[in-house]
Order: C-alpha cells, then structure tokens, then sequence
C-alpha cells in the first residue's frame, strides 16, 4: 500500500516521505479499514517534529484522524464488521499504522460507526478534537444549564467544544481574534462571541453570564487568559486547559484561592479508557443528531502530507485533510 511515513524526527520536507508498505493484517481485537480521508491535528507535526516526541516502532505513518471502510477483522472480532463505515480516533498512538496510508490498522474499539448522512470530511475531523473537547467538558459531570466560556472557539477543539456543550444544554460564550473566526463560532452556535483583544472583553462576558459569572472554561492559552478567566468566572468554577503555551504561566496563587477556582488540565493519550469510550459513544450520538458539523476544509493528497502537516503548523482556520488515495 502507500503510506506517508517518518523513521527519525524532523522538518515535514526532510523526514516524511510516501512510500510502498507491506499492507498491515489485522491482529486479534484489531481492524483493518481502507482510509478515505486522514485528518491532521497539531500533535501530528509536533509528534513528528520531536517537539513532543513519541516512540518510532521501525517507522510511523502519522496522523490519528479519519473516515474509512472496515475491510477485515483480526480474531475476536465480529466479522459482522466488515463493510462498516466508520470514523478512527487515536490511531496513530503506540501504533504504527495511523491515517496517513491507504489502510490503517487498530484496536475495533477506535473505529467507531460513523452515522449515515455524515460525511467523510466531518468523520476525518472528528476523532483529537472532538474528543480533546468531550473530555474538557464532561470530566466533572454534566454541564446542562451551565454558562461556559470557550476560548478559540474557531478552533478544532473550541469547534466541537461549542457544539457539544450546546448539545448538551449549556450556555455558551466563545472568545476569538477577529470577524471572520466570530462568524465560525456564531455559526458553532455560541450564544455569545466576543473579541478577547477588546478591551472590555471580560464586561461583555459578564453582562452575559449574570450574576452567578462562569461556571467553566474550556481554555488553550491558560497564560495569556488567566487574568480573564479569573475577571469572569463565579466561585469554585473550573478551568480546564488542553494546550501548553511555549512558556508555563506564573500562577496568581491568592487570585485562585479567592476565587476557590479548581484547574484541570487535559492529554488525550493519558485521558482514562472508560472515558474515551464514553466520548465516542456520545460524539457518535452527536453526530447522528445533526448536531456536530464541519469546519472549513483544506484538502492535500497523499503524495503533498508534508505540506498539509505544513498548513497546520501555519494554523490554517479549519480542518486540514489528506485524501488517502
Ligand atoms: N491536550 C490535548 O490532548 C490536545 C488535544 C488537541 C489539541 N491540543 C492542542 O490545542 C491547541 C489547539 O489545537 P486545535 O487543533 O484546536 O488548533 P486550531 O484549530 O489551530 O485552533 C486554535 C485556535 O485558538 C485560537 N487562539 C490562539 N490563541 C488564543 C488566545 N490567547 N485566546 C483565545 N483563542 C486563541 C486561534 O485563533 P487566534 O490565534 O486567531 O485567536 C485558533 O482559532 C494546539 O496547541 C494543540 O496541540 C491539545
């Protein structure tokens, strides 16, 4: 089959390459689907790069994400499962064969039924941010009648992060940079969108959340919005950070005491088994609904991966693509 992949960390031009690869079998509890689309995330090139390094088993097809076609089943498996189309999630983690191939080979339990009027480019986007947003807003219960704040909310996980918590009846204001990201987040549903360079960012979110203030925040970018967070916030709200900036912020201990404020933080690949199974099942539900939807997309072939992991490292507006081939 071909398959981008990498054997040694480095820039997208000099280590990634597509190749010819011996096509994977499926091993006991395993499947193996025919990949349409392989969604590209940040972890992919920071993975690659060695920014964030993971272990090289021989070589790594990269990229988590994507929709495909279950074409064989490993023992244990209900070959019932052949023919399904389904939507994968962490496939690139302690596996070599991740999305960015013309077949991808992992555990049944990460190729995930995908429902009928979905389309292939919502199922390639769904699997790290999805369910990098799930995790953020369900970790301490249910959020129904809450009042969130979502920062970014034209970002992949600030995306799915809006419209789950709408999904599961929440009150939701969303921070962005400028016009044309307010229009994605408006159209994510957010109740609210607000420009965070604004000065009167944080009275906007206020006059918004009344009098009980923020009940949690889904946040990126902990540093530059502590001070925020803590203006908007009620007491004892949370605060749940999934990205590390490059330099760790300096904690205003007292303003966090005062506040009662519980901080959480999130890494998908250390996130409880029990808990991505439930976000599955739930992103899944989601979808079916109608209720989770695409963002704009950017679409690269096989043969250009290095310039669709490029574009995402750019921090392209929107999901990047690879169409499998
Ligand atoms: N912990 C995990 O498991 C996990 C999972 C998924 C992603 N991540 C990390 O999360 C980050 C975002 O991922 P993504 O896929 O959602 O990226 P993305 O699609 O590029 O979205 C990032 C968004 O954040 C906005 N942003 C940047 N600085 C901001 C600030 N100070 N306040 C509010 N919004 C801000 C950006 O817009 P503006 O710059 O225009 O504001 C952009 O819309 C990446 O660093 C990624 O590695 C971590």
């Amino acid at each position: 089959m071909k398959a981008a992949l990498y054997d040694h960390y480095g820039a997208a031009r000099e280590v990634l390459r597509v190749e010819d690869v011996e096509r994977p079998e499926p091993g006991p509890g395993q499947v193996r689907a025919r990949v349409e689309l392989s969604g590209v995330n940040p972890t992919d090139w920071k993975c690659r790069s060695g920014a964030t390094p993971r272990p090289i088993d021989g070589f790594q097809i990269p990229h988590h994400d994507g929709t495909g076609v279950i074409d064989a089943v490993g023992e244990g498996v209900d070959p019932g499962r052949v023919g399904q189309r389904v939507w994968l999630w962490l496939a690139a983690a302690a596996n070599r064969w991740g999305t960015a191939a013309q077949w991808s080979v992992v555990p049944e339990r990460q190729a995930v039924p995908l429902p009928g009027g979905a389309s292939a480019e919502l199922g390639a986007s769904l699997g790290v941010p999805a369910m990098t947003a799930h995790r953020c807003l369900f970790a301490d219960g249910p959020v129904e009648g809450k009042t969130l704040l979502v920062a970014g909310g034209a970002g992949a996980v600030g995306h799915f992060a809006i419209e789950l918590a709408k999904h599961a009846g929440a009150r939701v204001i969303s921070t962005v940079s400028g016009p044309a990201k307010a229009e994605l987040a408006g159209k994510a549903g957010a109740d609210l969108v607000v420009n965070y360079r604004e000065p009167d960012a944080a009275g906007q979110i206020s006059s918004f959340a009344g009098q009980g203030g923020v009940d949690c925040v889904v946040e990126l970018a902990l540093g530059a919005n502590l001070a925020l967070d803590l203006a908007v916030t009620g007491q004892g709200a949370r605060i749940v950070t999934y990205a590390a900036e490059p330099a760790d912020p300096t904690l205003p201990v007292r303003a966090c005491m005062t506040a009662n404020v519980v901080l959480r933080f999130v890494l998908l690949y250390n996130v409880p088994a029990e808990a991505l199974d439930q976000a599955a099942r739930d992103i899944t539900a989601a979808v079916d609904a109608g209720t989770l939807t695409e963002l704009p997309v950017t679409r690269f072939g096989l043969q250009e991966v290095a310039a669709a992991q490029e574009a995402v490292e750019a921090n392209t507006v929107g999901r990047v693509l690879v169409a499998a081939g």
